[in-house]
């Protein structure tokens, strides 16, 4: 009460008056553990204490990765420790070189660089840390030497955060978007190779690709299109924001030319992070479209991409506990516990009379999330039925499509159960 009382006593009277502070507790009950602390066990046993780390109250299921992550404890623990520090020792900050950093954006971060790169099999050099994806997709879009006239092949179903600096490229300096319509849903890889394919012309310089799309979790033979790209000195650049955290990605496997993600969905860091992957041998094709000191050290010149002035060290420091959480469970592994509650979710949902999956089917095409709707139900409807009647949260796509699902690690197959119970319940 009394923090919460001096906290209160900074805010203006109108604030301070409008202002519930949430119940913020789960902190002090347990300390913050990290996986490997959680020590050899059996599958469900490690994924039942591995919840306790999530702060999530323990009769409520989040399905909305997709949309935001909920970071562990061990991850906001050190951000707030973090901050604490830095406004706490701040006066005693001297600028020398060996004194530890209050802020970003004044330096390369080449540790945090390598680490996050652990996960992408890449080195640090190859990454620019960035605030999310659309910052990633802005910064290809913007910094590529592209005339009036030279193409982009998009999907109209790519988020405006994987694609719309291409149309402002487009208003700006007359590039052409080429918009593929995505069969509802695609039958197989092919058809999705197809679609870039028929829409490319001798003028097409980029491919935008989802790894995994946002409105209908569509998992892209990225692969594929990214050798198909390069067949053609096509860049392939692929949307990871859905991807990351839940499949394994290895962006030289990938072959893409770049990859941009925001680790603060499925890799559950501090919400304002993200990543910028770009092949080595293209990196210095791209401008940078933020300029500071390094704007054109091409000695390193993805930092030349993290030319954005003062930011969060906090966030980063949450960042790194984040790869650190995720790397201990390790990436194959959480793809094969997420994708396992997705197929026991689309396996629920084609018993349920009037369920339909929007998603693709096609094994290669699936992943953790799946939308599907029910017969007569607005997407609103079911979101507030589930969350109403067994607190489940998932996300509605809209009144025609149905609801979007996203299976996480800090859901259980129990979890997916209940909402197929309510699911059933509610088709009846
Ligand atoms: C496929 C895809 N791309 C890009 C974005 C944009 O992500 P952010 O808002 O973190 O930049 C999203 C967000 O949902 C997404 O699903």
């Amino acid at each position: 009460m009394t923090n919460r009382r001096s906290f209160l006593g900074l805010l203006s009277a109108p604030l301070a008056a409008s202002l519930v502070l949430p119940r913020f507790d789960g902190f002090n009950a347990a300390p913050a553990l990290m996986p490997a602390d959680l020590g050899p066990s059996d599958d469900e046993v490690f994924w039942r204490q591995l919840r306790k780390q999530f702060t999530i109250p323990a009769d409520e299921a989040f399905f909305n990765t997709a949309t935001l992550g909920s970071s562990p404890k061990a991850v906001q623990e050190a951000v707030i420790a973090s901050m604490q520090h830095i406004n706490r020792d701040i006066a005693q900050w001297d600028y020398k070189p060996d004194h530890e950093n209050y802020f970003t954006g004044y330096y390369p971060e080449m540790p945090r660089r390598d680490q996050l790169a652990t996960v992408l099999n890449c080195t640090g050099r190859d990454l620019a840390l960035t605030q999310n994806a659309t910052f990633g997709m802005n910064f290809v879009a913007n910094g590529l030497d592209l005339k009036a006239g030279d193409e982009v092949v998009v999907t109209d179903q790519a988020h405006p955060g994987g694609r719309k600096g291409y149309d402002l490229r487009a208003s700006r300096d007359g590039i052409v978007v080429r918009q593929v319509t995505v069969p509802e849903p695609p039958e197989s890889p092919d058809q999705l190779i197809q679609m870039y394919l028929e829409a490319t012309t001798p003028r097409t310089r980029v491919w935008a690709i989802p790894h995994v799309s946002s409105s209908r979790a569509i998992r892209y033979p990225v692969k594929r299109l990214c050798a198909l790209a390069r067949e053609r000195g096509i860049w392939g650049v692929v949307d990871g924001a859905q991807s990351l955290g839940h499949l394994t990605v290895d962006v030289q496997d990938m072959g893409c030319d770049a990859f941009f993600a925001s680790p603060h969905k499925w890799m559950l860091a501090p919400k304002g992070t993200g990543l910028l992957y770009v092949r080595p041998e293209r990196q210095k094709e791209l401008w940078t479209t933020l300029a500071s000191s390094a704007w054109d050290d091409q000695s390193d010149p993805m930092y030349r991409l993290m030319q954005y002035g003062t930011g969060n060290l906090s966030l980063l420091i949450g960042l790194g506990v984040a790869v650190e959480f995720h790397n201990q469970i390790g990436s194959a592994r959480i793809q094969q516990r997420d994708v396992a509650m997705a197929d026991q979710l689309r396996a629920g949902l084609k018993s349920i009379s009037g369920a339909t999956i929007v998603s693709p089917t096609h094994p290669e095409l699936t992943c953790a999330t799946t939308v599907y709707g029910l017969k007569g139900k607005t997407g609103g409807e079911i979101q507030d039925y589930l969350w109403n009647k067994g607190r489940v949260r998932v996300r509605s796509m809209g009144d025609t499509v149905g609801v979007r699902h996203a299976c996480h690690i800090y859901n259980s197959p129990a979890e997916v159960d209940k909402a197929l119970g309510l699911l059933k319940q509610m088709a009846a």
